[in-house]
């Protein structure tokens, strides 16, 4: 087979697609934008939601991108062959144009020929789902394969567990067919199929065909548009084209892995345990890097997303002691994926003195408690009776040392302990009642929720947003929003706490807007025009080319996806519940509609 390295792939796989006439569009962000549902993308289809429910995309609808993604559910596993925190996906989309069988005459097309991927036909397995009493068996699919070449004893009809496809637990979904490829050998057993894990087929694409919605219920309806929605995880399918037995073996992890060596005077390979350590470190320290460089980047805090990348660094460091990683290493890795991946996400060049500067700042903090913490559960794990590890003590080594809990988890285990969760978390929940802090509903509200009180908020948003221009300083703008269908939240830049006057002066600029009840328009224009009319929005090229703008009579322009309300008159009363910092030189706000 031909090898490639990273950048060639993601080019070649976009040139493909983009003469079959799709549009490229550029990664969305790894924090989801208006959807509290998830805390990042997980899949190259999830910035799509709204398009793939019916929504006009601006680009049309016929996408390719490479997305960024980030997955911890399987953080335990990171240290094996494949497992990553990080990951880019390649995809190609039809937003109700094209269907399954144009999608895999494609997918084989970009596979086989010599001037693409060139894997030969032999080498290729085919899944396709075989039907039950929520979907028939997909029997086109397979016939397409067929005349496509693929011989029938290498398409296999699988069910719902393994070929259907749904990003969470409702939404859109549909059956899929998945290509694998035939690493050779003999079958484990009789009936052997790519449904095993013996390692003989290994999947390196999936086309999903999306035309069911899976309701709160269990029940399907139909969408309004059949979609294809596929991805095509980079790393993997680097790792296999290129003959290697582990995704930390491609190109992309050089730099950064000979950066450790030099760090600690180890190698690589000198052990198991030495190069799981190094594993984790590469890869929590390169998803580190995407989530701080990020255009709605993100720092480590004790909630959210940040929880999730504090608890990254901080395993980062704890297995650095393991190989003697001296302190300050982990901004020096980061500069390795800075420079790795300049080109295809010039963000991180941009945001570079943040990652650095954050990940110094995270490593220096942990590493002044990890060993006071780790001598701290040294001792009490000798005290322990049983198998169950204190709840109580996991919370003050959270605490006290800094210690997320989940690293506490894991150090239990390897001594053969579990954690008393529900102790901790009561630990917690008390700790938290005496710091009066309340709790959010966060499940609602998300993308795929266009409710009246959601696209309410949207519009008080951008109201907010302009009065906050009008009466802090033009240079104010958007660092990130959520919103539930109980209340915004707006982050914004500016360097000091908002006065109470301040506070008054906007809630009422905002309530002016809403009483002159004014018509809400939507306008569809470039990128270029709508920063002429002098529109607010994030000009990024993640964008695409042509941006709705919406337009609120005098108040508000501002360029958006997200749902509206028709009148600004249908608002109510703004008010501003809370105004507080979020991180270094960015505040936020929370408010709400009464
Ligand atoms: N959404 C599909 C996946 O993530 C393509 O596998």
């Amino acid at each position: 087979m031909k090898s490639f390295t990273a950048e060639q792939l993601r080019n070649l796989y976009l040139k493909f697609f983009e003469s079959k006439g799709h549009k490229i569009i550029p990664s969305a962000s790894l924090i989801p934008e208006n959807d509290p549902s998830v805390l990042f993308t997980t899949a190259g289809m999830h910035p799509l939601v709204p398009y793939l429910l019916g929504e006009k995309h601006p680009a049309g609808n016929r996408l390719t991108d490479v997305q960024k993604c980030v997955r911890t559910g399987d953080i335990d596993e990171v240290g094996d062959n494949s497992h990553c925190t990080f990951f880019e996906m390649l995809g190609n989309w039809s937003l109700g144009d094209y269907f399954n069988e144009q999608a895999i005459e494609w997918s084989f097309e970009f596979l086989t020929s010599p001037d693409y991927l060139g894997i030969p036909v032999e080498n290729l397995a085919v899944s396709v789902f075989e039907g039950d009493e929520d979907a028939p068996r997909d029997l086109s699919s397979a016939k397409k394969w067929e005349e496509c070449g693929i011989s029938k004893d290498k398409i296999f009809f699988l069910p719902k567990k393994n070929n259907w496809w749904i990003a969470g637990k409702t939404g859109p979904c549909g059956p899929d067919t998945e290509m694998f490829i035939d690493m050779g050998g003999e079958k484990c057993c009789e009936t052997c199929s790519p449904a095993c894990d013996c390692g003989k087929y290994l999947e390196i694409w999936n086309n999903v065909f999306m035309s069911y919605y899976k309701q709160e219920d269990g029940t399907y309806t139909n969408l309004k548009q059949r979609n294809v929605d596929t991805g095509m995880g980079l790393e993997r399918t680097l790792c296999i084209l290129n003959g290697q037995k582990s995704v930390y073996d491609t190109e992309l992890f050089n730099e950064a892995k000979a950066k450790i060596e030099e760090l600690t005077q180890t190698t690589y390979n000198q052990s198991e345990e030495i190069r799981r350590a190094y594993r984790i470190i590469l890869d929590h320290v390169r998803t580190a890097t995407f989530l701080i460089g990020d255009t709605r980047g993100i720092v480590p805090s004790n909630v959210d997303q940040g929880y999730v990348l504090r608890r990254l660094i901080r395993r980062a460091v704890r297995f650095g002691r393991n190989i003697n990683l001296p302190e300050g290493s982990l901004a020096k890795i980061a500069s390795c994926y800075v420079e790795k991946y300049q080109n295809a996400y010039p963000e991180l060049l941009a945001n570079k003195d943040k990652i650095v500067g954050e990940l110094n700042k995270e490593e220096e903090k942990f590493s002044k408690t990890l060993t006071d913490g780790l001598k701290e559960f040294n001792k009490v794990v000798t005290y322990v009776k049983g198998e169950v590890f204190p709840g109580k003590t996991a919370f003050r080594l959270y605490d006290t040392f800094g210690f997320p809990l989940e690293i506490t988890e894991e150090l239990a285990k390897e001594k053969g302990f579990t954690v008393d969760v529900e102790g901790y978390n009561k630990a917690f929940e008390e700790h938290q009642k005496k710091s009066s802090q309340g709790s959010e509903q966060k499940f609602k509200g998300g993308l795929a929720d266009t409710g009246e009180q959601t696209a309410k908020l949207h519009t008080a948003t951008h109201l907010m947003q302009a009065a906050l221009k009008k009466v802090l300083d033009p240079s104010v703008s958007q660092k990130g929003s959520n919103i539930t269908v109980e209340r915004l939240r707006f982050d914004f830049n500016f360097d000091r706490p908002m006065t109470k006057e301040e506070i008054e002066q906007v809630e009422a600029l905002v309530n002016e807007a809403i009483k002159a009840d004014v018509e809400i328009t939507c306008q569809e224009m470039s990128v270029e025009e709508a920063k002429a009319q002098g529109a607010v929005g994030l000009f990024e090229s993640r964008y695409g080319e042509v941006v709705k703008v919406y337009t609120m009579g005098e108040f508000s322009k501002e360029i958006c996806g997200g749902p509206h309300a028709n009148r600004t008159g249908e608002l109510g009363t703004f008010k501003i519940v809370k105004e507080q910092s979020s991180s270094a030189g960015v505040r936020r706000i929370k408010a709400i509609l009464s």
